[in-house]
């Protein structure tokens, strides 16, 4: 009998011990994911169509003298072929790449360094673009090409009659993004093929932000080569593809192997690619009803956030833009208090001041110009794991901060 009661004791003591530890180890809450333009996260039916190929199907898919690499030969072809139909391409026409900053490379130097010996010098692009292609043009000005970066439009968006005034017989190409990271705005890029055609320019555009999030089709844009990523669309990171219409001659960037059509040496990552070609496949498949569920989300979320500010500014078109992203400035706000206490929303923060010391971003400094008076600018992208509760309880949060913010303002002045 003492015994049992030494039990309860010893049991009970123990429980209060970790119950005490417990107490004093800090809970960890999950942020709402609200950035998912930055990256998404694996779809787990992506994920589970992966897994055999890092472990029974791990053979080259180089090496087709056994079944090991004719299998995994196979499962590369299909990845492509996938990737090839979300685009309306044919399989002969993608690369597997690294992701969408090699496939930009890729495609910006090895097409201009290929017309180079033609006479070609020039090449046109746009002030928002994504460093991935910004850096690439700045080498290509060192090895003698002349770059023009388009202005846009309070909108986001390039004037047309600006591209045509740029176009000469000298333009090796025409690189333009379909949709921009930070303010989700689409460009006319079926209109910006067209022109650069009828000038004998080869169009590209960075389509990170827009594959599988809209519909592309390069047959009826008459797009030449397109680049894309995996981890964009719930597929993994470090894997992306270029689309490069058949007859297109490109330099190489990278030497070694013959893989990839002789562009791009090195083994091919099978379980990576495996993964690029599923979340493409789901993605197309769910992309008209995604689209309208996120512009439901969107929509509601936009109309919280104007209802306690209605002074706030949208950055960028509302029409001409991806539906789950939003990029909003606010005046009088400052975006590291924001940072350090907005802990329950995960969202892209950029602030926009007057200066671009101060860390503007070149995308918000393009549309606003001089006129940017000191604001913090939160880009929101919601994706397919967001739900209706996420976003008001993220609108909550957010207006709440800012409502604070503003007060402490006020008391000060
Ligand atoms: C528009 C755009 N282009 C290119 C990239 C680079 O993609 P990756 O991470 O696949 O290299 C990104 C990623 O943020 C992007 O948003």
């Amino acid at each position: 009998m003492k015994k049992k009661y030494a039990a309860y004791i010893l049991t009970f003591v123990i429980l209060l011990l970790v119950g005490f530890f417990a107490a004093r180890v800090p809970s960890s809450t999950v942020p709402i994911y609200l950035d998912y333009q930055a990256t998404t996260p694996v779809d787990p039916r992506v994920l589970n169509h992966m897994l055999p190929y890092f472990t029974k199907e791990f053979g080259n898919p180089h090496s087709t003298t056994h079944v090991y690499g004719t299998r995994a030969h196979k499962a590369m072809e299909n990845a492509r072929a996938e990737i090839a139909c979300g685009i309306n391409a044919d399989p002969q026409e993608i690369i597997f790449t690294s992701g969408a900053t090699e496939a930009n490379n890729l495609a910006i130097l090895g097409v201009c360094r290929a017309l180079k010996k033609l006479g070609k010098s020039e090449i046109i692009s746009v002030v928002t673009e994504h460093e991935s292609v910004l850096q690439p043009l700045r080498q290509l000005e060192k090895e003698g090409f002349t770059i023009i970066l388009l202005p846009v439009q309070k909108n986001g968006i390039i004037k047309i009659d600006d591209l045509k005034k740029a176009l000469s017989s000298k333009t090796a190409l025409v690189s333009i993004m379909t949709a921009n990271n930070e303010i989700g705005v689409i460009q006319p890029i079926r209109k910006i093929a067209k022109l650069s055609h009828e000038s004998g320019t080869l169009f590209h555009t960075d389509a990170a932000q827009a594959f599988g999030k809209i519909k592309m089709d390069v047959k009826k844009d008459k797009v030449d080569l397109l680049s894309l990523s995996g981890h964009k669309i719930y597929g993994p990171k470090g894997i992306g593809a270029l689309f490069i219409r058949k007859g297109i001659k490109l330099m190489p960037i990278n030497y070694g192997g013959g893989q990839e059509m002789r562009l791009r040496p090195g083994t091919v990552p099978v379980p990576l690619c495996v993964g690029l070609g599923k979340a493409s496949e789901i993605s197309q498949k769910e992309l008209l009803v995604e689209t309208k569920r996120l512009l439901v989300l969107r929509d509601a979320f936009l109309k919280l956030l104007q209802t306690s500010f209605p002074d706030m500014i949208i950055n960028g078109d509302l029409e001409q833009r991806l539906p789950g992203n939003l990029s909003i400035s606010f005046r009088n706000i400052d975006s590291l208090s924001l940072q350090e206490n907005l802990k329950n929303v995960a969202i892209s923060l950029g602030s926009a001041c007057t200066s671009s010391s101060t860390g503007i971003s070149h995308v918000i400094q393009a549309i606003h110009g001089k006129e940017i008076t000191p604001t913090v600018t939160i880009r929101v992208s919601i994706g397919r794991f967001t739900s209706k509760k996420d976003i008001e309880t993220a609108a909550s949060e957010l207006i709440s901060f800012i409502k604070t913010e503003k007060g402490k303002k006020n008391d000060v002045q």
